[in-house]
């Protein structure tokens, strides 16, 4: 048995009165794509944010490849290998798209030489430029690398953070609704270039999405929070037809 990559156990968590997360248990094998859907104030962000080390949580342990990483803070769990979108967009105008990766790998690296920089001494490694190319060219944003991003439309800035996320070759990739505000063409091409980043890099992904036709695209399980607390997880099918899951998310009577 494939041991897992992430394994969150009894998961708690309140904010004053209300029990946002309720001894919730959640893994993640190696390589496996896992969408997190549910009703509006189901828990998935909390849930993430714990993962992440955003939220301190009021109980339960995280283990992120052998490592107990609940206490740790989010920069340390980047540098173990766990890479992340955020939900609201963080990008510098004024750098350019390859700057984004740029600056977001040599974070990871712990190579961050910004004084260095700022006196125009040192510049990238040969390595750290060669895979900025590599992920860009994954994105198929390479003809945009010189482009500065607040000209970007988002189907494209979404990516650049998608690309921010993949530096520093994290195991688990963690997705905050991705889709959020693209239009139809643009979430088909995002689906598309995550089951590609899976192919090409074998990364696990956690994935929070309201849009469902994404999330079937590049899951291989599901899991359906309500009310803090695991209601079923399974294959997306099997999950999809279960009388609770669609009594409670998709709003269906049995
Ligand atoms: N910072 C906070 N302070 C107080 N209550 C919070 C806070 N964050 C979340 N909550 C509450 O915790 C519960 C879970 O919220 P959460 O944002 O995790 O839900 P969600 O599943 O992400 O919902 P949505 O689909 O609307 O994004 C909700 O009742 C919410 O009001
Ligand atoms: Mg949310």
């Amino acid at each position: 048995m494939v041991d897992q990559l992430l394994v969150a156990h009894g998961i708690t968590k309140q904010f004053g009165g209300i029990v946002a997360l309720s001894e919730l248990s959640f893994e993640v094998a190696p390589g496996e794509a896992v969408g997190i859907v549910g009703p509006n104030g189901a828990g998935k962000t909390t849930l993430f944010n714990c993962l992440l080390g955003l939220e301190e949580l009021d109980g339960g342990t995280v283990v992120f490849d052998g490592v107990r990483i609940d206490e740790l803070p989010v920069w340390r769990r980047g540098r173990l290998g766990i890479g992340r979108t955020y939900q609201r967009m963080e990008l510098f105008s004024g750098m350019t798209v390859a700057d984004h990766l740029l600056v977001a790998e040599q974070a990871h690296a712990g190579t961050f030489r910004l004084w260095r920089d700022l006196l125009h001494r040192g510049g990238p490694t040969p390595g750290e430029l060669a895979h900025v190319e590599q992920v860009l060219a994954l994105l198929g944003l390479e003809g945009l690398a010189d482009r500065p991003v607040e000209g970007l439309g988002l189907g494209h800035a979404r990516l650049v953070e998608l690309g921010r996320a993949m530096m520093g070759s994290p195991r688990l990739l963690m997705l905050d609704e991705p889709s959020s505000g693209l239009d139809a063409t643009d979430t088909i091409r995002l689906a598309g270039i995550l089951n590609d980043v899976r192919r090409a890099e074998g990364t696990a992904v956690v994935l929070v999405e309201h849009d469902l036709h994404l999330v079937e695209t590049v899951v291989d399980r599901l899991c359906v929070l309500d009310f803090g607390r695991m209601l079923a997880t399974g294959p997306v099918d099997d999950v999809l037809a279960d009388t609770e899951v669609r009594r409670a998310y998709l709003g269906i009577g049995s």
